[in-house]
């Protein structure tokens, strides 16, 4: 048995340890692993001799301490309408004499995954996504590292903050979702969030954060400086997310980017000192949290059991902490997202105290 296993879209700690989970049950069984380079790139071009590395346990003996993906990333489409690649990925299969394909990635690289499972291909996914909004899963790969790397950094600049009195905009990422602002936010505990799924008005955020303000010093604080966690996806009502740049990708999204230093500039006039920080990439680049290291190895070892049982157009998933497989079809349903309704404060824009539930 040959195996190709490839990471697509944006890289996401776990990424590393899911492909030596791969290789680490695979050699088990004696099977060959192919890494397949820049994602679906790999199979979707017939010059593709330097997209594929042969991997092996002696190889991969180091992935799981490393954030990114040792086999690059890319969001190409191969089934992409106006230029459709599902033969040049037949072909390539054929070619390199695959027999399975654990795709691992996001809604754009898995929803692809679905498309060639459909037109006959042998292929199964492992879920990742830092923004953890897939349809099917409760957990996705790179999550948890971008969590702490967002609670740890809101402490830093909160610091700057209070030497100041500063009114701080923290960016994170999260374009449909707002988990990693929500829920970041909340382990920082910030004095308001920000999520795409409530777009907000600014004079409500102002006044909030006024209260919050006349509220410690009501309480006598020395400090009244605050933190506002904003999700790069948050909007002001009636107003797109802010972009960072005019291209679209394969897929058709456009990247988000500078809603914090939209906000510090509309609100400077307000109160004495605002700054802004955008995470960006360094929410990525962190090394894999011990669980995003062993949710990853598993659903490494689970792709290659539904390979061995011929049960292609499945994802490895976790449900209700429980590791589960759930059909690649699932990843088209609508994206997860936060229940304003359970989950959010719409009066004081931040996590409903009220409500103990952490989960979706
Ligand atoms: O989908 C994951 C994600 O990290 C989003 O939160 C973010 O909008 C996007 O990727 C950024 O991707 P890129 O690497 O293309 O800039």
């Amino acid at each position: 048995m040959r195996i190709g296993v490839l990471t697509g879209g944006g890289d996401a700690p776990g990424l590393n340890p899911a492909i030596a989970g791969v290789v680490e049950r695979a050699t088990m069984d004696g099977f060959e692993v192919v890494g397949l380079k820049r994602g679906w790139e790999a199979l979707a071009r017939r010059d593709n001799d330097k997209h594929v590395m042969k991997l092996g346990p002696e190889i991969v003996r180091e992935y799981s301490r490393l954030a990114g993906s040792k086999l690059q990333c890319s969001r190409t489409n191969p089934v992409n309408p106006k230029n459709d690649r599902t033969d040049i990925v037949k072909e390539n299969l054929a070619k390199l004499k695959l027999d399975a394909v654990i795709a691992i990635g996001g809604e754009d690289t898995l929803g692809a995954a679905e498309v060639l499972f459909e037109r006959g291909l042998p292929i199964v996914g492992i879920p990742k996504t830092i923004d953890r909004d897939l349809a099917g899963t409760d957990y996705t790969l790179g999550f948890d590292t971008a969590l702490n790397v967002i609670c740890e950094s809101a402490e830093r600049v909160a610091h700057t903050a209070e030497s100041h009195e500063t009114i701080f905009f923290l960016e994170v990422m999260g374009r449909h979702a707002g988990w990693l602002a929500l829920r970041g936010g909340e382990s920082a505990f910030a004095d308001v969030i920000l999520i795409p799924e409530h777009p907000f008005k600014v004079d409500q955020l102002i006044a909030v954060l006024k209260d919050r303000q006349n509220a410690s010093d009501s309480l006598g604080f020395e400090h009244r400086y605050k933190i506002i966690v904003v999700a790069e996806g948050a909007h002001i009502v009636g107003e797109e997310a802010v972009r960072r740049d005019s291209k679209l990708d394969e897929f058709g999204h456009y990247s988000l980017g500078g809603v914090g230093d939209r906000l510090k500039g509309l609100l400077e006039h307000e109160f004495k000192h605002t700054r802004y920080t955008a995470l960006a990439y360094l929410q990525r680049g962190a090394p894999p949290s011990q669980r995003d290291r062993q949710i990853g190895r598993r659903y490494g070892h689970s792709a290659v059991e539904l390979i061995k049982e011929g049960r292609f157009g499945h994802m490895v998933a976790v449900h209700r902490s429980k590791l589960t497989v759930v059909s690649l079809g699932e990843v088209k349903k609508s994206p997860k997202l936060v229940d304003v309704d359970r989950l959010y404060d719409t009066v004081r824009l931040n996590v409903k105290i009220e409500n103990p539930l952490l989960e979706s």
